[in-house]
């Protein structure tokens, strides 16, 4: 009999951060099929016996081809089963969620998706600061700060990312960030507009850099860390400064 796969997300790191649905479904499963960042301690839960599998990917790094992480899963499912596909933070948010899901659905494979604390909202409860603010901060976006080459989207809505009255929390920021700050320098966003990085968020390594956008373009131009960070921009609050 064809098996079940169950999406989770592992959350931002911290192992308290994972849902009581997410261990249920680990401790049920018979594989688990795990990104870089949803490996460690979340594999604790698992099942004595339960096939283990990283399929990680992280940028700059060797890694599986995506088309080859799908095939893994259709073939575990097609095995039978109980499936977890793990991955970080939410599994609908940057992701690769849909290639996955196609895959399974051109063999009818029946799937869940249990929803994960993304690493955005924890970067946000780790600086003890509100995502939204009533007044000042009605849109919140994310968006993705690399294509699948690594560069910076071509086709990014910049008119939207230069609103300062909305917070913007880009993922995988980091290499293309002064190359985006410069276009929204452009399109009139202040280069003094309060911004964050956030990095390992919710791990004991955890690092949140307070700066503005310009201050942060430049100490990325300078160096960049291998750890996981978000930058957060925008109508943040005065105390972010
Ligand atoms: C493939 S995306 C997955 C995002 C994930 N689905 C989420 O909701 O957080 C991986 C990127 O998420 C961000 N990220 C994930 N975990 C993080 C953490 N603990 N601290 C900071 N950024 C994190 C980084 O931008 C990282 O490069």
């Amino acid at each position: 009999m064809t098996g079940f796969v169950s999406f989770v997300g592992s959350g931002p790191g911290d192992p308290e951060l994972l849902t009581l649905k997410a261990v249920s479904r680990l401790k049920e499963a018979d594989a688990v099929l795990f990104d870089d960042l949803s490996s460690g301690s979340f594999l604790k839960h698992a099942k004595p016996g339960a096939d283990l599998v990283a399929v990680g990917k992280r940028a700059g790094r060797a890694s599986p081809k995506q088309n080859h992480v799908s095939r893994l899963l259709v073939d575990y499912a097609k095995g039978g089963g109980r499936i977890v596909r793990l991955k970080s933070g939410d599994p609908g948010i940057f992701g690769r969620l849909e290639e996955e899901i196609t895959a399974l659905k051109a063999e009818d494979i029946a799937f869940e998706i249990i929803p994960g604390v993304t690493s955005a909202t924890a970067a946000t409860a780790a600086a003890m600061i509100p995502l939204t603010r009533r007044l000042s901060s009605r849109r919140v976006q994310f968006v993705t700060g690399h294509d699948v080459t690594g560069g910076l989207p071509e086709d990014l809505n910049v008119p939207a990312l230069a609103d300062p009255m909305a917070t913007t929390v880009v993922f995988m920021p980091k290499r293309t960030f002064p190359a985006l700050a410069a276009r929204l320098f452009e399109a009139g966003l202040p280069p003094e507009t309060p911004a964050m990085l956030a990095e390992n968020v919710s791990r004991p390594d955890q690092q949140l850099i307070r700066d503005s956008m310009q201050g942060l373009a430049q100490r990325l131009e300078e160096s960049i860390s291998d750890a996981p960070g978000l930058i957060l921009y925008g109508s943040l609050s005065e105390d972010v400064l």
